[in-house]
């Protein structure tokens, strides 16, 4: 696939495809989505809603770039005492020739970054003392495991670009995949996206968006 590397609103970059027109963040700052939608909705509610003290599972559907994940580590170690074991499926692992151009980024904190990029696809890898990362070269359609979540950060391309993924078959198989009380978060707010997690069993939100986008949607497993 190629790629183009374009700068966001808020200085961050992403990755653009041209043939899908489509980009790996928001237009109006990467940085800022993935921190908003992922960890601030995400990540941070669920360590503030009681689990200090034990091992957080989290899956990520499109490792892509690694900032979600990276972002996840660094929060990780900041909010200190829990681990986190982070499952991410992608099926186009980027090449160093891509994932080294955000090396730069003032996010990219690198010794996290690279050691994510070159982790074994396969293998539980310890990236900190707070986060062990499991990398797998899958879609989101052939993937199974036994492993159940307490986070899923669905980041899937847009409806437009991928509307199979958005479909009630994926938002039933995110359902399975979380604990009870687990926590699905994503930047999508369409409202057959909306219907189709509350059909699946969700109780469904509707967030403030990050800077570009008015809704963003959380989902919670009820017990
Ligand atoms: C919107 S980007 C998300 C990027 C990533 N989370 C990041 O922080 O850079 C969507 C990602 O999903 C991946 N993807 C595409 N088709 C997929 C599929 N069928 N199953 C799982 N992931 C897929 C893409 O390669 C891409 O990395």
């Amino acid at each position: 696939m190629k790629f183009e590397i374009i700068t966001t609103g808020d200085s961050s970059k992403t990755l653009h495809l041209p043939a899908l027109n489509e980009q790996y963040h928001s237009k109006h700052g990467a940085l800022t989505e993935a921190n908003h939608v992922y960890i601030q909705k995400g990540l941070e509610q669920v360590i503030e809603s009681g689990a200090k003290e034990r091992t957080l599972t989290v899956f990520e559907l499109g490792f892509g770039t690694g900032m979600n994940a990276v972002l996840t580590a660094a929060k990780m170690a900041e909010s200190g005492g829990e681990k986190c074991n982070y499952v991410t499926i992608e099926p186009h692992m980027l090449s160093e020739e891509h994932y080294a151009v955000f090396e730069d980024e003032s996010w990219a904190l690198p010794k996290f970054y690279r050691a994510m990029h070159q982790a074994v696809v396969g293998e539980w890898t310890a990236i900190t003392p707070h986060f062990n990362l499991l990398k797998l070269n899958t879609t989101f359609e052939a993937f199974t495991t036994d492993l159940r979540f307490d986070l899923i950060y669905y980041d899937a391309f847009g409806p437009r670009v991928q509307p199979d993924l958005w479909e009630p078959w994926a938002l039933e198989k995110c359902a399975d995949l979380l604990n009870e009380n687990g926590t699905w978060v994503s930047y999508c707010a369409k409202g057959t996206v909306r219907r189709g997690l509350e059909a699946a069993g969700l109780n469904v939100e509707r967030l403030p968006g990050p800077p570009g986008k008015r809704e963003m949607l959380r989902a919670v497993k009820a017990k």
